[in-house]
């Protein structure tokens, strides 16, 4: 469903955004909808191909977009893309980290390299790429003598809010993301004017991540594990990210946004809601026809 956006179409002009994992999936709809709203765009990704269709896709829009191809894992290139984006644009005002790994595993089944590939890939590689933005993010930064400092978005789940089957890498690797966030908030809000912020989505619809979560070769639908609502859509995360980005988010740091519905917070029923109607009163009135027992019975 393709829903207009409640944004002032000039809300983010001017400002210049590097989103990791930018070319797919909730990457992409967030550079998209930055660049619609007037911020310039570079993406970083692994895949040569992937990038240049995405770039040639957001300046179709009318977006002043580049693409620069690296891995979040090597520090030499979260250093040569960011450094790149500040030669291409002249400065950085916002690092969105939506770069992530995820397959399904029983923990049994997976190797300590596979628990650390992940582990590097979303939790090392948001901070890799925080650490060589700062220069440019701090106010007073390169390419901003006198403005404020800007913005990091980070892009994390709520799986591990309690536990999640068959991801014990990606909930290990997303808890780190949101300390790495609260820690940085504390500290570079403080010295650096800078805000960091987490955005948690629960299942967005047609992405690599569910895709890989919720395979089509599956019997069972994934609707069937989403109780509260359907899944969301990419649109859904960028609006959040809209959000943080505008002044209406100026006071908002160390904050954990979950787009989700409310899904995480859901459990099956133990009882189905007809029987509940019905028993809860008969219930009550049973308990309360009973004669209470004397204390010494109890
Ligand atoms: N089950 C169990 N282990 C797996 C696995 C699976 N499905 N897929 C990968 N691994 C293990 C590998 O066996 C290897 O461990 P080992 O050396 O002990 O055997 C380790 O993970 C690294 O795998 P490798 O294929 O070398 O890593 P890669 O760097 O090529 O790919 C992944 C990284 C595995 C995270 C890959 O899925 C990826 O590139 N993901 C990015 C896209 C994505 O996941 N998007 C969704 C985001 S929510």
């Amino acid at each position: 469903m393709v829903m207009e956006s409640p944004f002032r179409a000039d809300m983010a002009k001017g400002k210049v955004a590097l989103i990791t994992g930018g070319a797919s999936g909730i990457g992409l709809e967030i550079s998209t909808q930055l660049g619609k709203h007037g911020a310039s765009i570079a993406i970083m990704g692994r895949r040569k191909q992937v990038i240049d269709s995405a770039v040639s896709d957001l300046r179709s829009l009318g977006i002043s977009a580049v693409g620069f191809q690296g891995d979040v894992r090597k520090q030499e290139d979260a250093k040569r893309v960011v450094d790149s984006t500040f030669e291409n644009f002249g400065r950085i005002d916002i690092l969105v980290n939506a770069a992530a790994g995820n397959f399904l595993v029983l923990s049994e089944d997976l190797s300590p390299n596979g628990f650390r590939t992940v582990m590097d890939i979303d939790s090392v590689g948001t901070f890799t790429m925080c650490h060589e933005a700062l220069k440019y993010l701090k106010k007073g930064g390169l390419g901003k003598s006198s403005s404020g400092g800007g913005l990091i978005l980070n892009i994390s789940a709520t799986l591990h809010y309690t536990a999640a089957w068959y991801q014990i890498h990606v909930s290990a690797a997303k808890a780190a993301i949101d300390a790495i966030t609260r820690n940085l908030a504390l500290e570079w809000g403080t010295d650096h004017d800078i805000k960091v912020n987490v955005i948690a989505p629960g299942p967005i619809a047609n992405t690599p991540g569910m895709d890989k979560l919720a395979p089509k070769e599956m019997e069972t639908k994934t609707n069937d594990y989403l109780p509260v609502t359907m899944a969301g859509e990419s649109w859904d995360v960028a609006m959040a990210a809209l959000y943080l980005v505008s002044d209406a988010g100026r006071h908002i740091n160390g904050a954990n946004m979950v787009v989700d519905g409310g899904q995480w917070l859901s459990r099956p029923p133990h009882l189905p809601k007809e029987a509940v109607k019905k028993l809860s009163r008969a219930v009550e009135k049973r308990s309360r026809a009973a004669p209470l027992l004397p204390r010494s019975k109890i």
